[in-house]
């Protein structure tokens, strides 16, 4: 494989631009930092990385996914604490008036800990360092929060506030009384949901890795507190070993260190087996990094970041699998009065004694009338006396004699208990993935003496799965290929047919794109039924006859076979 000599990230959103994949949004007006257009390939692509992780989380874990609106009212975000917290720190260039984040100028001068200082001690701190837009020193200026959530106003008018949705998982939350009587009033079950979210990012410069809108992932896993050390799929990476990057060892400048899931969920280095469990599953190219203590969002305990390599940016944080605890369902049942619990029944009732205290209603009834069944729920809750029990009504102390009310101790049955589940969050940035997957597919080499570009894209996220040439589009062999090209559609698979110029220039084309595969119909065609199909990495060719294609090109772009396992004897 041949390195590219400059920048990949100029390289890959130079061919994202030219070919289709990424376009800057509304153009001809400007482009608006933070926003994308996925272009043809590019939206065929994010889908297809879309439709693996729902292969993932909804048919392999049986997490239903569910859509919600991407505006939700106000209480809705107070409640999960964004209205007061979702804020990042902000300066403005005295110089060139650029809003800039301030920790991140921070970080750029080597200033470590910066989101966690203190306003006035990052102002202070940040004084000597340059303003990435003018390279000038800043010298002195303010640092302020900014909330970084859209608000909008909901009907005409402007009494009720709303906002886009700064995360997805806030409409699992709220849906959490429904999604209960759909699992059937058992734990643990899940959600997940992919949509759109908004962040009004202070300086976006960073392509599809910091957007003002961008797609997430998300699941959204509500378990008993007390199992969450009990995963039912545990066992599947219990020996699984990976490098993990923990708090401590950050704070101490060291390496990630090995070790199996058992090990760090026994050692009390990540939190439970729920957590590690999605860390596993993630897991494939990445590297792991837990949360600083000082890091971590207002609602979770524990939170690993997988974090993809890029060469331009280092290691950028791509998906984030939080415990959320009991945080977002306790402040969405006070905020909006709905009790969001679980009743667990116990396997055996438990036996327990209580108190009673029955009132004589005849008597008691006509004397405190309208306030009689104030008196009766004050008494039940009275600690009573062998002269009889004193309560409260509102400023009224009232005394009950003894012989007004009959004390009972009795032992009774509990069926089981109303508990707040917790919440594991696997959430996963759409676009990140699809920038790191046109990153790492990107490369040059060397064909037929010339220097190709080729985005070794994996046959499952590739937009165009098979091209389809006719040698020449003529003497029938553009019929033929045009037939096989239907074939295809017929059985989903998305095949481009192409018989413009040289069959070298056509290949280029599709190689630049990632197309895994392509069939020529030549004049060989007319004779035995076979055509040629290539494999775009190799460049190597075989004959297969055009009745066996579909199946063939089918098993290949699933990954149910190689083109290496094709016969030999068929090689061209
Ligand atoms: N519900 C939890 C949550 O939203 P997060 O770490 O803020 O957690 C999850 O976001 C993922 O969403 C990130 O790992 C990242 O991939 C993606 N993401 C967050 N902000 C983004 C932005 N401004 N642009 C693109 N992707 C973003």
């Amino acid at each position: 494989m041949i390195q590219c000599s400059d920048d990949v990230f100029e390289n890959v959103m130079d061919l994202a631009r030219r070919r289709g994949f990424i376009w800057p949004t509304s153009e001809c007006y400007g482009a608006v930092a933070g926003f994308i257009d996925y272009g043809p390939l590019g939206a065929m692509m994010k889908r297809r990385v879309e439709n693996i992780w729902r292969d993932f989380y909804i048919v392999r874990e049986g997490y239903y996914e569910i859509e919600c609106p991407t505006i939700a009212q106000e209480a809705v975000f107070i409640a999960s604490g964004h209205v007061k917290g979702f804020s990042d720190k902000m300066c403005q260039c005295p110089h060139c008036r650029e809003y800039l984040r301030a920790d991140h100028v921070a970080e750029a001068g080597n200033i470590t800990n910066a989101s966690v200082m203190k306003n006035e001690d990052l102002a202070a701190a940040i004084t000597s360092c340059r303003c990435p837009a003018c390279d000038t020193i800043l010298g002195n200026v303010e640092v302020f929060n900014f909330n970084l959530m859209f608000s909008t106003t909901i009907g005409p008018g402007s009494q009720r506030t709303g906002y886009l949705r700064p995360e997805t998982a806030q409409g699992m939350f709220v849906d959490f009384s429904r999604l209960l009587r759909f699992y059937r009033d058992k734990l643990p079950f899940g959600a997940v949901q992919i949509g759109k979210s908004y962040r009004n990012e202070i300086s976006p410069r960073q392509g599809m890795i910091r957007l003002r809108e961008f797609t997430q992932a998300e699941a959204e896993i509500f378990v008993h507190p007390n199992e969450k050390n009990h995963h039912p799929s545990f066992q599947r990476y219990t020996d699984y070993r990976m490098p993990l990057l923990t708090f401590t060892r950050q704070l101490k400048c060291e390496d990630p260190v090995e070790m199996s899931m058992r090990e760090a969920v026994d050692k009390g280095i990540i939190a439970n087996e729920y957590v590690a469990y999605y860390v596993a599953l993630t897991h494939e190219r990445l590297r792991f990094r837990q949360h600083l203590p000082d890091e971590r969002a207002h609602y979770a305990t524990d939170c690993w970041d997988a974090e993809v390599f890029s060469p331009r940016f280092g290691w950028v944080e791509t998906v984030g699998i939080a415990d959320r605890t009991d945080y977002d369902l306790n402040a969405h049942a006070a905020q909006s009065g709905t009790p969001m619990t679980v009743f667990i029944q116990y396997d055996e009732p438990k036996k327990t004694s209580r108190r009673r205290i029955i009132p004589n209603m005849s008597v008691l009834g006509k004397q405190y009338r309208t306030k009689a069944k104030a008196v009766f729920a004050a008494l039940e809750a009275a600690l009573p006396t062998p002269e009889g029990a004193d309560i409260e009504i509102g400023d009224e102390k009232i005394h009950i004699p003894a012989h007004l009310f009959e004390v009972r101790d009795e032992v009774i049955d509990i069926r089981g208990e109303y508990i707040v589940p917790h919440v594991i969050e696997p959430s996963y940035g759409i676009d990140r993935m699809c920038y790191a997957v046109l990153e790492q597919a990107f490369d040059e080499d060397i064909a037929d003496g010339e220097k190709r570009t080729v985005m070794r894209l994996s046959p499952k996220v590739a937009p165009v799965q098979v091209a389809v040439f006719p040698l020449m589009a003529r003497d029938g062999l553009d019929t033929i290929a045009d037939d096989i090209t239907r074939t295809f559609h017929k059985k989903s698979i998305l095949a481009e047919y192409d018989d413009n110029g040289a069959i070298g220039r056509r290949y280029r084309r599709q190689d630049e794109i990632g197309t895994p595969f392509a069939i020529t119909v030549d004049y060989t065609t007319k004779e035995n039924n076979t055509v040629t199909l290539r494999d775009r990495d190799s460049m190597e060719q075989v004959r297969i006859p055009i009745p066996e294609l579909t199946e063939t090109v089918g098993a290949l772009v699933e990954g149910r076979i190689t083109f290496t396992s094709l016969h030999r004897d068929k090689t061209v």
